[in-house]
């Protein structure tokens, strides 16, 4: 009996014990369960950081900055040592997302399509037409992108060796002979714009096209606001103007490659010579239907616009920093000097082979970049809620990633701001040195930038006696750098 009233008592005991157990259980789990949740909501934070007043934000703060060539000195570092390096602010009526560092760069740059795409001021947009590369995605993208890439292939870029030479030695016949002083800014301006003109798209440059193209470019930042005399609407004219100049250019070349082809004349040598020049290859692309004529225009401006500024600073900084490192200038000299005393009698062209002789050059000439980056970085747009770093980046807002995040931290370069060519002696890890991006939008031309500049130190340093006007020149943005004098310096020719 006993025995049995203690089993009737055990089962409820039991049961009491199992249920005590799994509300324990139950409790302890959900407890955990919001911890998680409440950990994950503090994670999905946007990141710290000020916005600023409504609309304007802190643009005015990045303006001043940015005019100065300060954004790293007087905007991004003041708010990283603040908040970390990833911060929130808000740019041109936009909430955005600053990012630094190689993980960011990889991260953003990469995932373009897939979590941001590249975003544009409406001005840049309106001026550069809707249909230039920097507004495609996916395949559309990807399409242009293949009709770039095989006019620079190694053969393209092979024959484009000794036209370079010619546009560079032309140039400095017409525009630094006789002379004692020159704009190297200036003039390299000019000259980038012939040789994209002329090496790359294969088409004549029309007197009047510089000026327009300049005009155009004034406006490509300025507020998207068109009233007479305003940098915007003068741009806009000077846009309409060149396109009138290109659309008849396109037809013209469409008229000849179509009677060329019914005529079904064979290819000589010069015909396939033209045929891989740019806008031969974009009008293929438009007879086959494969493009349009705007996408052809708009292209065509986009290019001009993306080499014309960029490696024009470029060579200037670079000659600044061999005018302030005489060591460096030494060695780069007799590098070049090697290279000329294997040409016969002086007068042969450079080839593609002795561009590569030149490593120190390239290396003098990416340490200027590292230092003074053409382009200080781009604007991306999120088009999904972005998790990041424990952050979240909320769909429609933008992202900005900055070359100085990497070019100006010690923990990827030793002493960042030393000017030392030698550091690129050994491989620097991807998404560190970001001068020309990364990703599926990295720089389209990069190649053409290297061989213009090559080719051009090469001509100046071998030819010239060269000085700086002013070694300390100040560096502006406009939205672009510029050295503010437009970089004069003094030159006599060498008696070789
Ligand atoms: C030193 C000279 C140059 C520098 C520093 C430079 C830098 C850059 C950078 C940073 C980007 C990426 C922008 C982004 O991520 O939003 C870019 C894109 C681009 N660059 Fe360059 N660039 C240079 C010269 C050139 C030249 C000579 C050309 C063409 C002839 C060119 C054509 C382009 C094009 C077409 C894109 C857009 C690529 C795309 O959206 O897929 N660039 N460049």
């Amino acid at each position: 009996m006993a025995l049995d009233l203690n089993t009737n008592f055990a089962l409820p005991n039991c049961l009491f014990s199992l249920v005590v157990a799994l509300i324990i259980v139950s409790v302890t789990l959900s407890l955990m369960q919001k911890k998680k949740n409440n950990e994950k909501e503090k994670k999905l934070e946007v990141p710290p950081g000020k916005m600023g007043l409504p609309w304007i934000g802190e643009t005015m703060e990045f303006y001043k900055a940015q005019k100065n060539n300060q954004i790293f000195e007087d905007f991004v570092q003041p708010r990283t040592a603040k908040y970390g390096k990833i911060f929130k602010t808000r740019l041109m009526g936009s909430p955005t997302v600053v990012v630094n560092g190689a993980d960011a760069n990889r991260f953003l740059l990469s995932n373009e399509f897939k979590l941001v795409i590249s975003s544009w001021p409406s001005s840049s947009v309106q001026l550069m037409g809707k249909d230039s590369i920097m507004e495609k995605q996916g395949n559309a993208h990807h399409c242009l992108r293949g009709v770039i890439a095989k006019s620079l292939s190694y053969a393209s870029l092979d024959a484009m060796v000794p036209k370079i030479c010619d546009s560079v030695t032309s140039h400095l016949d017409k525009y630094w002979n006789n002379q004692n002083n020159i704009s190297l800014y200036r003039t390299t301006k000019i000259l980038t714009f012939k040789i994209v003109f002329e090496c790359l798209l294969g088409m004549k440059v029309e007197a009047e096209m510089v000026g327009m193209f300049e005009r155009v470019l004034e406006g490509v930042f300025a507020l998207p606001i068109s009233f007479p005399g305003s940098k915007f609407s003068r741009a806009k004219k000077a846009r309409k103007e060149i396109e009138n100049v290109l659309v008849d250019i396109v037809q013209q070349k469409r008229k000849e490659m179509e009677e060329s082809s019914r005529r079904g004349e064979e290819e000589g040598e010069e015909e396939e010579e033209e045929g891989s020049m740019l806008l031969s290859r974009l009008v293929v692309g438009l007879i086959r239907g494969e493009i349009t004529e705007e996408e052809v225009v708009d292209n065509v401006v986009l290019l001009v616009f993306a080499a014309h500024d960029t490696t024009s600073f470029a060579i200037a900084m670079t000659f600044r920093m061999l005018a302030h490192h005489p060591n460096c200038f030494s060695l780069l000299l007799q590098e070049h000097m090697e290279i000329l005393s294997n040409k016969r009698g002086g007068g042969e062209n450079l080839t593609l082979e002795d561009t590569k002789k030149m490593k120190y050059t390239w290396q003098v000439a990416r340490e200027s970049m590292r230092l003074f980056p053409p382009i200080f970085g781009s604007f991306r747009k999120a088009i999904v809620d972005i998790e990041y770093e424990g952050f979240i980046i909320p769909k429609g807002w933008k992202v900005l990633w900055t070359t100085y995040g990497t070019h100006y931290n010690g923990e990827y370069f030793r002493d960042p701001m030393e000017f030392d060519p030698s550091r690129f002696d050994e491989a620097i890890q991807p998404y560190v040195f970001v001068p020309f991006g990364g990703g599926p939008r990295v720089c389209a031309g990069y190649q053409l930038a290297k061989l213009n500049m090559l080719i051009f130190v090469h001509f100046v340093v071998t030819c010239y006696h060269w000085s700086l006007q002013y070694p300390e020149e100040p560096i502006t943005m406009d939205p672009l750098p510029f050295p503010s004098q437009g970089m004069p310096i003094n030159i006599s020719p060498k008696l070789l």
